[in-house]
């Protein structure tokens, strides 16, 4: 993978090696010309997916689980997903083949450098960010994507009353969130909850790493935002 920009940016993800299944492997080399994206000029979504629909970003898909069920459960939405971890890419692809889905493409970089580049202005229906590294340790706190200038960057991306779905296990992770959301005007809270933290929608299943914390007895926060 090459990186867009060398220039000195703090990173959100330290690049794993990981080790690869043969399915997996055979499925980045099957079905990366058919899924992925390798974009060198704003994308044009109704190009890329072939119809209008709206389209949802999975930023940090994992293992794809929440794009696997989002694109099964809403044929009438676009996803595009982006993730560094190439094992994770192949076993989305492995799940995207097998299940015969046609609203998923993937993007295998730098989240932060393909939005800038890449993304159109008002593009977006939603951006979800599902359980992103907390970086625990507080001299790695400067990793942590979602941060003021991460927002800046994602809220033109959006559409008018387009939604951003961030959850996390980290309750610290969660209050910084919410305060920085709370204190920027031009994003509403859900309006039908109307409290900090929303109950699960339809749209995001559990995932792997949900199931971690939930063995440690962490709970699980959804914070669902609105661009006004
Ligand atoms: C803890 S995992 C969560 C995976 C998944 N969203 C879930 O809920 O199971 C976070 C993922 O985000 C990816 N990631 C972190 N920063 C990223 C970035 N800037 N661009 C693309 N992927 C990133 C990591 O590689 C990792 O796979």
């Amino acid at each position: 993978m090459k990186f867009l920009s060398d220039r000195a940016h703090i990173r959100s993800f330290v690049l794993r090696k990981g080790k690869m299944t043969t399915g997996q492997r055979q499925a980045v080399d099957k079905l990366m010309p058919h899924y992925a994206l390798t974009p060198d000029s704003p994308l044009d979504f109704s190009q890329v997916f072939g119809n209008d629909n709206p389209v949802w970003l999975d930023i940090g898909f994992g293992n794809g689980e929440s794009i696997i069920h989002a694109a099964q459960n809403h044929p009438e939405v676009n996803l595009l997903g982006i993730e560094v971890h190439l094992p994770g890419v192949g076993r989305l692809l492995m799940a995207a083949d097998e299940n015969n889905l046609h609203n998923i493409r993937i993007i295998r970089n730098d989240a932060v450098d393909i939005i800038r580049e890449f993304i159109p202005d008002d593009s977006l229906q939603a951006v979800h960010i599902y359980f992103p590294d907390p970086w625990h340790k507080k001299r790695h706190h400067k990793r942590r994507l979602v941060q003021q200038e991460f927002l800046d960057l994602i809220r033109p991306k959006l559409n008018s009353g387009g939604r951003l779905h961030f959850a996390t296990d980290w309750q610290p992770y969660a209050e910084e969130v919410a305060l920085l959301l709370e204190q920027n005007t031009d994003w509403l809270i859900n309006s039908q909850t109307q409290s900090r933290y929303a109950p699960r929608p339809d749209w995001r299943p559990v995932t792997k790493f949900e199931r971690r914390g939930q063995r440690l007895n962490h709970a699980s926060f959804d914070l669902i935002w609105h661009k006004q």
